[in-house]
């Protein structure tokens, strides 16, 4: 089930730490197993208007059962696509210019778009006849949007929600010792946002196996107090009981330091837990010297959760958690472990070349690191719950997270969605503070009050530990009206002198920004060009008047009592595109273009946030035909001063101000112009920009020296187009053909380019002011990988090699798939054509799979699902005896029927007929027991089984050969099977 507000929680028991233990960690054995499900689905789009294009799916559940043949074992999915999570399939579609689709990047989807708006997904896999007993889940992180999940061909549940995660118990209904079929089909006609957001099963997708008595899903979390010297710890533990009967569950839980040392561990008495009831435990465990978790020492340490029930353990989780205390000070601002921490954030998407809404995890630390580099220390999960992995590279590398649901409402829907997120992201050190939701002019309404109010009560039942905010529209005109009055810290979106104005009135209330700038800059443009779609990176350009980066950054600076902000964006995205519409397809906010490839503006902040020295000028010197004509020319830098040189000729130096920028306007002349950065009257820097040649040649490098070999990590190729002399081109726009050899595929390319239309997952894709990028994927093998760029015209790029290592994979479930036979003649798999009149997409009426294995003018085989009913029939497969090859003639019996027919080519047809004294049906399930006494042409024999059909009444009226011996139930005397070779 989708996991909302569970039962009520029985009484908790209290426990506290009697001793502190040293020695080893606890084994990693007990029942709980957690597979990822990412590899070996099948993908295929449906339809949202026409039930005949969507495998016969009529939206019917009056059973909740048999839903379609896409759900059974044998349906032919041999055309639908290979496709491994995360997945968005909206990249894959074409760019169309239809002004409905601006929110979504110009790709077709919504109700204008019903052929390219669903998506199925299918998926088999085998489970051990030990799972039986188990309690067994599929969790899902997210699906955009709307996914239908069906199960071995049962109605398993729906989720809406484009973010958030759901699972659902799947127990009743599973295979142990079989094999099990998930589909998911995903409908994306609707949206959540105003953004681009995917398509599909963008995040992945788990089987959770466990004892029947277990820890609930997300159902621990860790509190800290820190104090001199010591840390306490308050544990809750959530446990379920589904098993028959009440159980005595014990939970003991132990804390293991950043090194994996036991430091700490209590265990509770036993308790009872009423049969599909559960408990709540409380805990207090005493950390001595503890390690803080802050931006600077990621100190992560781990709760190892084990439940027994008077034997062996029967539930081990392990739930990963950080030391720190994060606070607000209206005066003075925000505080990480006491010590002042000024939020320097970005609000971002998720959202990027090559790969759309499906991030890797890999991309989600590669863009955490991008955000670093220029001194990003918080980032807004605008405006959704993010995939786990976000938090989990915010944890690792030092990033404060301002986590947000999606919907601000206080329906069903939207407390569930707000739960899920607390409870799941709740032990997370990053994770600072609650958004419940952005913009929303109804939080300013008594309604809003009520329903932000029913929000926060639903975060503090779930996490006691964190503030709420909400971001309101721009302006002050909302603060201290409905919802906003219960807010832990004021948030304000641009509006910097109402905040201020705010801050007078309400000097006890903490402030800080949640969303400032929305300034636009296309990366290396330095001229407005509507026409071209493109925008000048000189800050200012805002869309509406909203600050430009110093304009907020000075102005946040200078007063300790905001805490800090959050710029809208750290990256670009697609979708919302600003501040032109097509041909652009995204927006242009970011700091950073879609691919990470930097703006200028994003060396300001390097200056301001970073300790590193930073000396940047702009813009480009390659301005043929404005000679003489004079061209402003900014620094960026955290230098005391900085001297600027045209052709070697000073243009005087100019003393640097705090958080401030530099400019000349220079006349134009080929040739550079060159800044030199002085630090206590040290020269420190220098950087010049060249007036360069044709582009000649293509540099590639690789922002990884080894990844890991799990088919999961990323690799980030940039191309660089160079002139003769090795100089940047940043005008360059040449086509760059991408080509991966070894151990990697490419998954997709991009060069942000705003306007750019060609397909993410081409293997081309044109320079962009002299960038592109290509994002490759290792393979589950060790070895290299090799990636080359080439381009007409220009010398190809040294080919980079890169190691790809070898890894344990993380526990995973492989996927199901036939064995197909090779071998001379008829060997291999073959499907019969599907019967009009019967057939749903193969599976259906005459569906069914046929193995055969030749040997000279033998074979064998087994026939799976041959006339079976509505389901696909059996599942079992049916032994061939008796196989035969005589030139193009083809005999053999299977189940009690004899087949006769002849090959031609790659197609076999083949008469059936029950052999004598047996009533053969042709699958393999459906022999009936023999008459006990002679038929009679209409009607039962005297037992009453199996009554007269057509198909006897018509042998015996006329038809001779095997129709005249009469078939069984179901099968069509006379009616050849049609046999085609089938891949699947
Ligand atoms: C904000 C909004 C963001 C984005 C931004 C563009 O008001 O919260 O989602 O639309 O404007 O400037």
């Amino acid at each position: 089930m989708t996991t909302l507000a569970g039962p009520a929680i029985a009484a908790a028991s209290t426990e506290t730490s009697e001793a502190q233990a040293e020695g080893a960690a606890p084994p990693a054995s007990a029942a709980r197993e957690r597979l990822l499900m990412d590899f070996g689905w099948r993908f295929h789009l449906g339809h949202a208007a026409d039930a005949s294009k969507d495998f016969d799916f009529r939206g019917n559940f009056s059973n909740a059962y048999n839903l379609g043949s896409f759900s059974t074992l044998l349906f032919d999915d041999s055309d639908w696509k290979p496709t491994d999570l995360p997945h968005d399939w909206a990249i894959e579609l074409p760019f169309t210019n239809d002004s409905a689709l601006r929110s979504k990047g110009y790709y077709p989807l919504g109700r204008g778009y019903p052929a390219t708006s669903v998506g199925w997904y299918r998926r088999v896999f085998e489970l051990p006849a030990a799972d039986a007993g188990k309690r067994i889940s599929i969790e899902f992180d997210a699906a955009y949007r709307e996914a239908c999940v069906i199960f071995n061909g049962f109605y398993i549940g729906r989720h809406i929600g484009g973010y958030d995660p759901f699972s659902f118990d799947v127990t009743d209904f599973v295979k142990p010792g079989g094999r099990n079929v998930l589909v998911a089909r995903v409908d994306a006609t609707q949206s959540d946002g105003w953004f681009y957001e995917g398509a599909g099963i963008y995040r992945h997708v788990w089987l959770v196996k466990t004892h029947p008595v277990h820890v609930k899903k997300w159902g621990t979390f860790v509190r800290s107090q820190a104090g001199a010297g010591e840390a306490m710890l308050k544990i809750r533990t959530e446990v379920e009981n589904h098993g028959n009967g009440v159980h005595n569950a014990r939970v003991t839980s132990t804390i293991l330091d950043p090194a994996g040392k036991v430091v700490g561990k209590a265990a509770t008495p036993p308790a009872a837990i009423n049969q599909s009831g559960e408990r709540a435990y409380e805990q207090q465990v005493a950390v001595k010297s503890p390690a803080l978790w802050s931006l600077e020492q990621r100190n992560l340490y781990k709760l190892v959760t084990e439940i027994d029930t008077g034997g062996p353990v029967v539930d081990r989780y392990e739930t990963i958690f950080g030391i720190r205390t994060c606070t607000f000070d209206a005066e003075k601002g925000f505080f990480v472990n006491g010590k002042s921490v000024k939020l320097r954030g970005t609000c971002n998407h998720q959202d990027h070349a090559g790969v759309g809404a499906a991030l890797p995890d890999a991309v989600q630390y590669y863009r955490i690191r991008k955000l670093q580099e220029m001194g990003c220390n918080a980032l807004r999960t605008s405006h959704n719950p993010p995939t786990p992995e976000l938090l989990n590279a915010a944890d690792e590398l030092g990033m404060m997270v301002l986590d947000e649901t999606r919907m601000m409402s206080s329906n069903t829907e939207g407390l569930g969605e707000l739960e899920n997120l607390v409870r799941r992201d709740r032990n997370h050190p990053s994770v600072f503070m609650w958004s419940l939701g952005n913009e929303d002019q109804m939080a300013a309404t008594d309604a809003g009050l009520h329903i932000l109010s029913a929000m926060k009560a639903t975060v503090r039942k779930h996490d006691d530990s964190r503030p709420c905010t909400i971001p309101p529209p721009m302006g002050g005109s909302h603060f201290n009206h409905g919802g906003y009055n219960i807010l832990d810290v004021q948030g304000y979106n641009y509006a910097d002198p109402d905040a201020e104005a705010f801050h007078k009135t309400n000097p006890k209330a903490p402030v800080m920004g949640t969303e400032q700038v929305s300034a636009v800059a296309t990366r290396g443009i330095y001229i407005m060009d509507p026409d071209r779609g493109y925008v000048s990176s000189y800050d200012p350009w805002t869309t509406n008047g909203r600050s430009s980066c110093e304009g907020w950054w000075t102005f946040c600076n200078a007063r300790p009592w905001l805490a800090g902000g959050f710029i809208w964006t750290g990256f670009d995205y697609r979708g919302e595109p600003s501040p032109y519409g097509w041909p652009n397809i995204g927006s242009q906010y970011g700091i950073i273009d879609t691919c990470g490839f930097p703006k200028d503006s994003f060396f300001y902040f390097q200056s301001w946030w970073t300790a590193k020295p930073v000396l940047h000028v702009f813009p480009h010197w390659n301005w043929p035909g404005l000679e003489g004509k004079e061209i402003a020319v900014w620094v960026y830098s955290n230098m005391d001063r900085v001297e600027l040189f045209c052709n070697g000729e000073s243009l005087g130096a100019k003393d640097m101000t705090k958080d401030g920028h530099l400019a000349w306007n220079v006349a134009y002349a080929p040739g550079y112009i060159e800044a030199r950065g002085f630090k206590g009257g040290k020269q420190v820097l220098t950087e010049r920009r060249d007036t360069v040649g044709t582009p000649a040649k293509l540099v590639l490098t690789a922002d990884r020296k080894q990844v890991d070999a799990n088919g999961e990590d990323v690799a980030m190729f940039a191309v660089e187009v160079q002139d003769a002399q090795g100089r940047y081109h940043p005008l360059a726009d040449n086509q760059v053909t991408f080509h991966v050899s070894g151990q990697a595929r490419l998954i997709g390319t991009g060069n942000g380019d705003p306007t750019n239309h060609e397909s993410d997952r081409g293997s081309v894709r044109k320079a962009f002011n002299g960038l592109c990028m290509a994002l490759v994927q290792s393979t589950k093998y060790a070895g290299e990988i090799t990636v080359e760029a080439t381009s007409t015209g220009l010398k190809a790029a040294t080919p980079v090699t890169i190691s790809s290592k070898g890894v344990q994979l993380r526990p995973q479930l492989a996927a199901w798939e036939h064995e197909i036979p090779m071998g001379p003649g008829i060997s291999g798999m073959w499907r019969p054509e599907p019967v009009a009149a019967t057939a749903g997409r193969g599976g259906f009426g005459g569906g069914g799979v046929y193995t055969f294995r030749q040997n000279g003018n033998t074979f064998t085989g087994t026939i799976e699902g041959a006339g079976g009913r509505g389901g696909g029939g059996s599942e079992s497969p049916v032994a061939i005896e008796n196989g035969k090859v005589d030139g193009t003639a083809i005999s053999f019996t299977a189940g009690g029927v004899s087949y006769t027919g002849s090959i031609k080519g790659e197609v076999i047809e083949i008469q059936r007929a029950a052999l004598a004294g047996r009533g053969g049906g042709g699958g393999s399930q459906s022999q009936q027991p023999a008459p006990a006494a002679p038929r009679p042409a209409i009607g039962p024999p005297p037992n009453g089984v199996d009554p007269s059909n057509i198909g006897t009444v018509r042998a015996i009226l006329g038809s001779s050969g095997a129709g005249a011996q009469g078939g069984g139930r179901g099968m069509p005397a006379a009616q050849p099977i049609v046999l085609r070779r089938a891949i699947r």
